[in-house]
């Protein structure tokens, strides 16, 4: 009776001990991942639910769009401003107040007019800036051919007159 007894508490104690060491190691395991993960993924919904309904990337065709891909406004502000500091600062700037003299992209703004003034908040946006200047940003199936088309083989957006 008294060794059953001292077998059962050496298999509770077991049990026990094997589900503490568990519960630990996915807390460890869900926190890097989660933090990991999420900053990338709540700037990329940002971006894609305040900024990509205009600057669409899955436009059919340059007729349709009613701004220019994300991924061209990377490329004309990249040139502007090359680190990644300045990038942040100037289109998370341009998009909490967007004003025709800061206009980087005259082409566009003929196009299209100046963007409209929206209330977006801040620190989205810096988010939203960091994600773009981090990341390969997607485009729509016509963009490479009208790259192409517009603006030689200079490279990049042109000149953006
Ligand atoms: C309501 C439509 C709309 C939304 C939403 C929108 N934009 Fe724009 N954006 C435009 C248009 C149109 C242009 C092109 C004309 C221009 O450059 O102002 C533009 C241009 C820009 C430019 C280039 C400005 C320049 O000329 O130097 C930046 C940077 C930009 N948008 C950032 C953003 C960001 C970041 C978001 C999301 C937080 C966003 N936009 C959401 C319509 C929009």
């Amino acid at each position: 009776m008294e060794k059953h007894l001292i077998y059962l508490f050496l298999m509770v104690g077991l049990l026990f001990s094997c589900n503490e060491n568990k519960k630990v190691l996915t807390k460890v395991d869900q926190k890097i991942s989660v933090n990991d993960y999420n900053n990338e993924s709540e700037a990329y919904e940002l971006l894609k639910t305040q900024c990509y309904i205009c600057h669409s990337v899955t436009s059919a065709s340059h007729d349709e769009i009613i701004a220019p891909p994300m991924a061209a406004i990377k490329m004309r502000y990249s040139r502007t401003y090359r680190t990644k500091e300045s990038f942040v600062e100037a289109v998370s700037n341009w998009a909490i107040d967007p004003k025709l003299e800061n206009g980087l992209m005259r082409g566009a703004i003929k196009q299209f007019n100046v963007m409209p003034k929206q209330a977006f908040k801040k620190e989205d946006l810096k988010k939203i800036a960091s994600y773009m200047y981090e990341n390969e940003l997607e485009v729509p199936d016509w963009f490479a051919e009208h790259e192409k088309e517009m603006h030689g083989n200079r490279g990049g957006m042109g000149k953006n007159k």
